[in-house]
């Protein structure tokens, strides 16, 4: 019987049975198991000595390296001084430190921050913080929430509300927030294929806003958010314009723009936010992953100051103003991991360098152009992706192999479908981005 529940075979000397993995097939992963055990720098190690490049960043976070002995350091200091210390009407030094540091390098004004644990916890702060900044303004039927197709906004029920994958949403379709509308995604292979960077084509996409305002009326709607790159789908690069015309539609109908950073801040694109890239200002941001490297959990939500003011003094002067937050927020191993991280930044030009591998990582990926079953490449600094054809009636199936080949050649890569993703840590070497691609090239020759 094909069960995992029991008996799941020892791979390497595990018991495989009781984690129950996430966002895994996991009958299929537990009979072939890819296991890793140590990291440094640019490699994982797998459990055989194997040496695999890490062309994927782990999942879109490890933007400095593997295994940073400042970080390290940090983060064994803390543990020893003081293991943890709650934020509920108590707090610690490290937590305003870290704040102030995520708040350094933030789109101006956007300079107070919410601590949470995960992207999606960050995302549905940033939902709550919209309904509750309306509120506080007397306009407390704004509570609607508009997110757009295609869209990853985590996996609480907030952010599979607003998210656009089938997938992640149709087992639960009747527990989701009611009200939510979508964006149509931005994505159109007739028009964009090939492109380098922003396509030129879809701008007047950002227009359909105007349509679900029309049909709603902006009185009910509270938020919109996309990611300004749509990651998990497969790197979908926003037309030359649109989120420029999103953000005056927005601010033309009194609604908060949210910019879903969780990928996209601390480097990815060459700044340190997507916001500061296409010089587009949302009201609220959610980050996570390479705030502190990946190496604890930790995410945050920036808020321009005048939706933080707005809420804070609504509430009398003795009351909670928010009612919300969580046990780890700005644990303080992770928000000593965050300052680290942010010195590592700050002190090797982190974003810098990924702006200057950029044309590197454009020119190594394109070249994969013409290669058999590639049918796009797309990238914007240093994110990237390739979609392959399709096999007839298993659809996802020719992406997997390309990733378990590129895999047992020695290069990490992500993949969704039949879409390849690819993200390096920002210290890669040209060098090791020529062979993440020189390795898909590989695997693409012999895939069938
Ligand atoms: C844009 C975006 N938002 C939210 C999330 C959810 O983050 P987490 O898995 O930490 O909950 C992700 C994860 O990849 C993401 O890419």
């Amino acid at each position: 019987m094909n069960t995992v529940t029991e008996n799941v075979s020892l791979s390497a000397g595990l018991d495989m049975s009781n984690f129950w993995m996430p966002f895994t097939a996991n009958k299929q992963f537990k009979a072939a198991p890819r296991l890793l055990k140590g990291a440094k720098g640019m490699y994982y190690t797998t459990v055989d000595d194997r040496q695999v490049l890490d062309g994927s960043a782990g999942l879109w976070c490890v933007n400095a390296g593997h295994g940073r002995p400042e970080i390290i350091e940090a983060v064994r200091r803390q543990m020893t001084e003081m293991d943890y210390a709650p934020t509920f009407q108590m707090a610690h030094p490290l937590a305003f430190e870290a704040a102030t540091r995520v708040a350094q390098v933030m789109p101006a004004g956007m300079d107070r921050i919410f601590f949470s644990n995960s992207g999606s916890e960050a995302v549905d702060t940033a939902l709550k913080i919209a309904i509750a900044y309306h509120r506080s303004r007397g306009e407390g039927q704004r509570t609607r929430l508009i997110g757009r197709e295609r869209g990853y906004h985590g996996v609480g029920f907030g952010g599979i509300t607003v998210g656009g994958i089938l997938a992640n949403r149709k087992a639960f379709s009747g527990s989701m927030i009611p009200g939510a509308d979508h964006l149509p995604h931005t994505w159109n292979p007739q028009e964009m294929a090939y492109s380098k960077g922003q396509p030129a084509w879809g701008g007047h996409l950002a227009d359909e806003l105007e349509r679900i305002v029309a049909l709603h009326d902006a009185s009910t709607i509270a938020a919109v958010i996309v990611e300004p790159v749509a990651g998990s789908t497969g790197v979908l690069i926003p037309p030359q314009g649109y989120l420029q015309k999103l953000r005056e539609i927005c601010t033309k109908h009194g609604i908060l723009l949210i910019f879903d950073e969780v990928i996209t801040a601390f480097g990815r694109l060459g700044k340190a936010t997507a916001a500061e890239y296409f010089g587009v200002t949302p009201d609220l941001l959610t980050m996570a992953k390479a705030i502190n490297n990946a190496s604890i959990p930790m995410s945050a939500v920036a808020a321009k100051r005048e939706i933080h003011d707005s809420i804070i003094n609504a509430g009398a002067a003795n009351a909670i103003e928010l009612f919300h937050g969580y046990t780890y927020s700005a644990h303080p191993t992770a928000a000593a991991a965050c300052i680290a991280t942010q010195d590592i930044y700050r002190d090797e030009k982190l974003f810098d360098r990924a702006a200057g591998l950029a044309p590197t990582f454009e020119r190594a990926i394109h070249a994969l152009r013409g290669e058999p079953f590639v049918k796009d490449v797309r990238n914007l600094g240093l994110m990237g992706a390739v979609e392959v054809e399709s096999r007839d009636g298993a659809p996802g199936t020719r992406g997997y192999d390309i990733f378990l080949k590129c895999f047992a050649k020695g290069a990490l890569v992500r993949y969704t479908g039949d879409i390849l993703a690819f993200s390096p840590p920002l210290i890669a070497t040209e060098a090791q981005i020529e062979e993440i691609f020189a390795t898909v090239r590989t695997a693409l020759r012999e895939v069938a």
